[in-house]
């Protein structure tokens, strides 16, 4: 579907965003684990979560709603039914990568298959560690989906240092090593999301090699409730909406402030942005509160390479202040960028070059030079759910507006963008 966005006036008002993605995802793995019910308030209504949920209910977890709770009833360690059809993770890595760890310890055989995005992702970085800690684990030619795993009886606790920082492969190993009793360890260089640490009570050092996490089952998830505060990623582009609106001033409430993904809120705040945090609170390790964003003139700055890991999701809304900034925007370090829902390096520089703008495409990110003209455009999402949202709000600033081609992938992490967009911008 194409959406045509006209230029705003200003934006004006309140949002509750839908429950954060990832926490999301981790509360329904940890639940359905769980030996017992769980329940899940303010779960993210993202399609991601679906594919999370559906893999569950194929291994024999139990799912009812008690209004908008997701009540969870869970298997307990090793008690999962093996599927009778391959596990579909749909559009999302973190199902993908996090359940591979789980199916990796069980007894009985399992497939997890994607569709044609998912399937074109790398999955050798879940393959590897894995392989070391003993499990059996045959992928496509090309190291993709699908991903066929086989019981084992020779795993072993391992000491895993990941090559490229990535929550989704440090989650899978610490996942799997909840099976042993034996401690697993993580050593990350520069420090990715970490929901499943906290989410899971996790003990987490500082080495010199890096940051090292621990699991062993005595970690193994308990039944519990869980709250799940506002996305702090979908946040970020009614946030760079309201920064570059004239007369502009919006509160988000209850958003995640979780260290590991608020990066880009500093990097805005530095670029100049007016953005306050009120009501800060915690709850089960994870905080949260409300954002007070206000219109602001914004400078670019130098962005550190190791950010990249904390602010990964949000280049692409990032990129679109930056071309309303005094000065060059620029990312580097970022080539983990290529392998998300899309290239996402390719097709921001793609979309951006259609304003004339001059953009610098490189191997680990790009530059961008100029001014926007009036031109009439219509950008591409290609399938990627960021890429179309950072794009709306882009037409939504530009004097001639644009079009948006593939709008409908948003409902991949926020299915009400649209609606909280007419809420909110005037
Ligand atoms: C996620 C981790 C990140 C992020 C993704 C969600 C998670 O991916 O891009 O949207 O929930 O663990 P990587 O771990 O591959 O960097």
């Amino acid at each position: 579907m194409i959406q045509e966005f006209k230029k705003i006036n200003k934006v004006q008002g309140e949002l509750k965003l839908p429950g954060d993605k990832s926490i999301s995802h981790r509360a329904i793995l940890f639940s359905a684990m769980a030996d017992g019910e769980s329940r899940i308030i303010n779960l993210s209504g993202a399609g991601d979560l679906n594919s999370t949920q559906e893999c569950c209910r194929d291994l024999g977890v139990k799912f009812i709603y008690d209004k908008n709770d997701l009540v969870v009833s869970g298997k307990g360690i090793k008690n999962f039914t093996a599927p009778i059809k391959p596990l579909f993770a749909g559009n999302s890595g973190t199902t993908a990568r996090l359940i591979t760890g789980l199916l990796a310890c069980q007894d009985f055989k399992s497939i997890i298959t994607g569709d044609s995005s998912l399937s074109k992702r790398p999955m050798q970085r879940i393959i590897d560690p894995l392989k070391e800690f003993g499990a059996e684990l045959i992928s496509s030619e090309n190291n993709t989906l699908p991903l066929t795993i086989s019981p084992s009886n020779n795993l072993k606790a391992i000491n895993y240092t990941l090559p490229v920082a990535s929550a989704q492969v440090k989650s899978g190993v610490l996942i799997a090593g909840l099976h042993l009793d034996e401690v697993t360890s993580v050593t990350e260089k520069n420090p990715s999301r970490n929901h499943t640490e906290k989410m899971l009570g996790l003990r987490v050092e500082k080495s010199k090699q890096g940051i090292v996490s621990y699991s062993s089952k005595s970690n193994y998830p308990k039944p519990k409730e869980y709250f799940i505060p506002s996305d702090v990623s979908t946040a970020a582009f009614f946030i760079v909406l309201t920064l570059l609106s004239k007369n502009s001033f919006l509160t988000l409430r209850n958003v995640t402030l979780n260290e590991s993904r608020t990066g880009y809120l500093e990097i805005l705040k530095k670029m100049g942005a007016s953005i306050e945090i009120e009501n800060k609170v915690e709850k089960a390790g994870e905080e949260y509160g409300d954002l007070v964003v206000k219109s602001s003139k914004l400078s670019n700055i130098k962005i550190p390479g190791n950010l990249i890991p904390n602010i990964i999701d949000e280049i692409p809304i990032l990129a679109v202040a930056g071309i309303f900034a005094d000065g060059e925007f620029e990312i580097s370090n970022a080539s983990e960028l290529r392998t998300k829902e899309s290239d996402r390096i390719k097709t921001i520089c793609e979309n951006l070059r259609l304003l004339d703008l001059t953009v610098d495409e490189k191997d680990d990110g790009f530059s961008i030079k100029g001014d926007i003209k009036n031109i009439k455009v219509e950008f591409q999402c290609n399938d990627d759910h960021r890429i179309a949202m950072a794009f709306s709000v882009l037409s939504m600033l530009l004097e001639n507006g644009g079009k948006v081609n593939g709008i409908d992938c948003v409902k991949i992490s926020n299915p009400g963008f649209l609606k909280q967009v007419n809420r909110v911008a005037k």
